[in-house]
């Protein structure tokens, strides 16, 4: 199914933080004395703003950055949504290793201002849809999860990219309770994770992402429920073996490996046909893979005997 775009309500150029971004960065490259020589950025600079993709279009407005980013799903820091001071005093994210490794050929540890300095940085504007039934629109900076793959080079027998959030109980104080299979994993295919949509977010509204929205590394593929966007990643392996995730060990029934938005089909204790924008009073009525159907159908062509949608 095509996603019938209503272009009166796209977003207008002014309201997605352009101006922010590029203002940002000039003025900091204008007081670090290098306007002119963006190439010279130093990397934790380069994590907050970037060139906007006009390719990726919201039909809905942005959600207000104050919502976003006060109202969080991060267990490592406890159940509620309201975790954003204490992940904000907690989490340090220099220095952050990143390690890339199982099937590849040759695995790396990086740092992860040198892994963003090699990576080509853009915005983008994104929807994102949680499976308790809350969604959003946000600019995130980041990169193409194809580019890390690039970096990689992953054996031909590679069939999944499994990321996990940094396992460290001092700065992840829910980590210390067993009950929960830490860290925070989940997976993609190889074909998901070259999809174009597939993307790292290091960035939010223009600043560099913050601590509760999964600094310094978080995945967003918004045609998935939220629960796949792991967040703080410092460890991509490649595998031939499915990962089992964070979610479908707590609750095989109702979550599973692919987790992709359908409205048609229940989680098994409610409707998914209707979704709340974060900051409005009414529900509106939820798309086919959020609205990407036209990037993502093709994946799932040959799938149809797989749980596709929880
Ligand atoms: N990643 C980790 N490590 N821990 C989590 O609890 N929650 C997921 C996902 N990534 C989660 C996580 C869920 S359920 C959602 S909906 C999104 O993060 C929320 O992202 P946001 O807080 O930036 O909106």
């Amino acid at each position: 199914m095509l996603i019938k775009r209503r272009r009166g309500w796209e977003l207008p150029e002014s309201a997605a933080t352009p101006e922010a971004v590029y203002l940002n960065r000039r003025a900091l490259l204008a007081g670090m004395g290098m306007a002119g020589i963006g190439l010279a950025l130093p990397s934790l600079a380069r994590a907050q703003g970037a060139p906007r993709n006009e390719r990726y279009k919201l039909d809905r407005p942005l959600t207000p950055e104050k919502l976003a980013t006060t109202y969080n799903n991060f267990y490592e820091f406890g159940d509620s949504k309201n975790i954003w001071q204490m992940a904000q005093s907690s989490l340090k994210t220099r220095p952050w290793t990143v390690k890339i490794d199982g099937m590849v050929e040759k695995p790396i540890e990086i740092g992860v201002d040198d892994l963003l300095a090699k990576m080509p940085l853009e915005e983008r504007l994104y929807r994102h849809r949680c499976v308790e039934t809350w969604s959003m629109n946000v600019p995130y900076t980041g990169f193409a999860l194809s580019a890390l793959i690039d970096l990689a080079k992953p054996l031909s027998g590679a069939k999944y990219v499994v990321m996990r959030t940094l396992a460290d109980p001092r700065m992840f104080p829910k980590q210390r309770e067993f009950y929960y299979p830490w860290p925070y994993t989940e997976g993609l295919t190889m074909a998901e994770a070259r999809n174009e949509l597939s993307f790292i977010a290091t960035g939010l509204y223009g600043k560099a992402l913050p601590a509760q929205n999964g600094a310094p590394l978080r995945l967003a593929t918004p045609w998935k429920y939220g629960f796949k966007h792991v967040k703080s990643i410092n460890h991509f392996e490649f595998s031939d073996k499915r990962p089992v995730s964070f979610w479908e060990k707590m609750g095989p029934d109702e979550y599973g490996f692919w987790a992709n938005v359908n409205p048609n089909v229940a989680h098994p204790r409610w409707s998914q046909a209707t979704e709340k924008p974060l900051g409005s009073e009414e529900r509106i009525p939820t798309l086919m893979y959020n609205g990407y159907t036209e990037f993502v159908a093709a994946l799932y062509t040959d799938l149809q005997g797989e749980k596709l949608y929880k």
